[in-house]
């Protein structure tokens, strides 16, 4: 039987370029329409515009109607861990005290199918009422994980990357997977997974201070036989962090060297966090087209430092970006508070907290980069995602093609007086121009949270609506 056509009927907001190369006129960078049409078929973009120019094209063909909505590309969040749903919000400690005390115990459960499918069921379903629609996300070092995960994924339809976590020191040993067992089972798990339906596999070293060289060259080795692989990890997270692992690789004269010498940084790499990334290994990032995945709820729960965004995003060396809720580092599973947190970081990077400028970003252009407008922020959030993650053929806007996951965002819902206060910036019945309409989505980040959030589509069917 051929796909049905159906069709969306509403508002829509979308980014088509990265607004960093914008400064000063970002809307250019964005597509708005106030009333439009997203027609679909068989899960993809058919086509894309005002109502009235392609309405007579598509006179038969079902539309819902979402009024009162702005429908944004689904959230792609870089960076989450699947298996700390139940421990997201723990309390009191930085990074490795957090890892020993309440991730590695948690994450051992997941070796029982039963615990990790009910996990799955709760993870995915927490993402979608976020509005997120794809991830990368970590499972454990249990290879049962990492099935219940794409198990779960693939039931609603969502395109995301994962992959069999390594660790091969510094967590309890039954926790532990050998170079030897992470290489047979990732390369059983990426045969039975890699590019079947919408799923993607990750080759997924945890972090420099839990693999050994010979777990860095089991994934060297992953990625040689497998190059159409990603490459998921964490790096210069936490600066105790920073300082063990380069007492593991003195060799190397700083992170990103552990993995350049594995052949790993490149396109379709990804790094969690990046906070204590130098400029020197910035630049190393933008020139070999590997990505940071900036987390900012993750990194002031746990109080790990300020992401850079000025530096990340400087013209001359522009690394691929995207955010990450890094749940349960993390203290959300929302793209939209994630982004709230990411604005908040841009302006205190600007300044110490002695109230003196930062030296590291005292040149004017840096500090502006800082600044996550709604522009850049929506960016982050779909197709610089989907940039950073070299998914930007299928995801991240409305372009004629690309996979039609969505997201209605009802810019008065949260607080109570949501709706008063945006009524200072648009009329009740909704945005007029782009600018508005950026103006309520910055709004939503500023004030909102998965309240926001009234209905996310993945591959054209509609998989959440808010209930209350
Ligand atoms: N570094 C190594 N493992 C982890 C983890 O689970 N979360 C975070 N935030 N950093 C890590
Ligand atoms: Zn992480």
């Amino acid at each position: 039987m051929p796909p049905q056509t159906t069709a969306i009927r509403g508002t829509f907001f979308d980014l088509l370029d990265d607004p960093w190369k914008y400064v000063g006129h970002e809307p250019d960078a964005a597509r708005f329409i106030q009333d439009g049409l997203l027609v679909l078929e068989g899960g993809i973009i058919k086509a894309f515009g005002p109502f009235a120019e392609l309405s007579p094209r598509f006179q038969n063909v079902p539309a819902t109607h979402i009024p009162n909505r702005i429908i944004v590309p689904g959230f792609i969040d870089g960076h989450i861990h699947f298996p700390q749903t139940r421990v997201l919000g723990a309390y009191g400690l930085q990074l490795l005290d957090w890892l020993q005390t309440w991730i590695f115990p948690e994450e051992l459960k997941y070796a029982d199918p039963t615990y990790a499918r009910e996990a799955a069921g709760r993870f995915f379903d927490a993402m979608l009422a976020g509005g997120t629609t794809t991830c990368q996300a970590f499972t454990t070092s249990s290879p049962v994980s990492t099935e219940e995960f794409f198990a779960e994924a693939e039931r609603r339809g969502m395109r995301t990357i994962a992959g069999l976590t390594g660790i091969d020191r510094f967590a309890p040993p039954e926790f532990l997977n050998t170079p030897e067992q992470f290489y047979r089972e990732s390369k059983r798990l990426i045969e039975k997974y890699h590019r079947k339906g919408r799923h993607l596999y990750a080759i997924t070293p945890r972090f420099a201070v839990g693999c050994t060289e010979e777990m860095m060259d089991m994934c060297s080795r992953l990625k040689r036989e497998f190059p159409d692989c990603w490459v998921n990890t964490h790096i210069s997270e936490n600066p105790t962090e920073v300082r063990q692992a380069k007492q593991y690789y003195p060799q190397c004269k700083d992170y990103t060297e552990v993995h350049e010498k594995h052949g790993l940084l490149g396109p379709r790499f990804t790094a969690g966090h990046g906070v204590w990334l130098s400029n020197d290994e910035f630049k190393r990032f933008a020139k070999a087209g590997a990505s940071v995945c900036f987390c900012p709820l993750s990194n002031l729960f746990l109080g790990s430092g300020l992401f850079r965004i000025g530096r990340a995003t400087d013209p001359e060396h522009r690394v691929r970006l995207s955010v990450g809720s890094d749940m349960g580092g993390g203290n959300a599973f929302s793209i939209v508070r994630v982004l709230e947190e990411a604005y908040k970081v841009g302006l205190c990077n600007n300044t110490m907290l002695d109230g003196s400028v930062n030296p590291r970003e005292m040149d004017y252009p840096e500090s502006e980069r800082n600044k996550l407008n709604p522009y850049r922020a929506y960016y982050l959030a779909t197709l610089g995602g989907a940039n950073a993650l070299y998914l930007d053929d299928v995801l991240g806007n409305f372009n004629v093609g690309k996979e039609a996951d969505f997201v209605a965002l009802d810019w008065n819902a949260g607080q109570h007086a949501m709706a008063w206060h945006q009524s200072l910036i648009a009329p009740a019945t909704g945005p007029e121009t782009m600018d508005q309409a950026a103006m309520l989505l910055f709004g939503v980040m500023a004030c909102g949270d998965d309240r926001n959030v009234d209905e996310t589509w993945v591959a054209g069917k509609r998989v959440y609506k808010k209930t209350t």
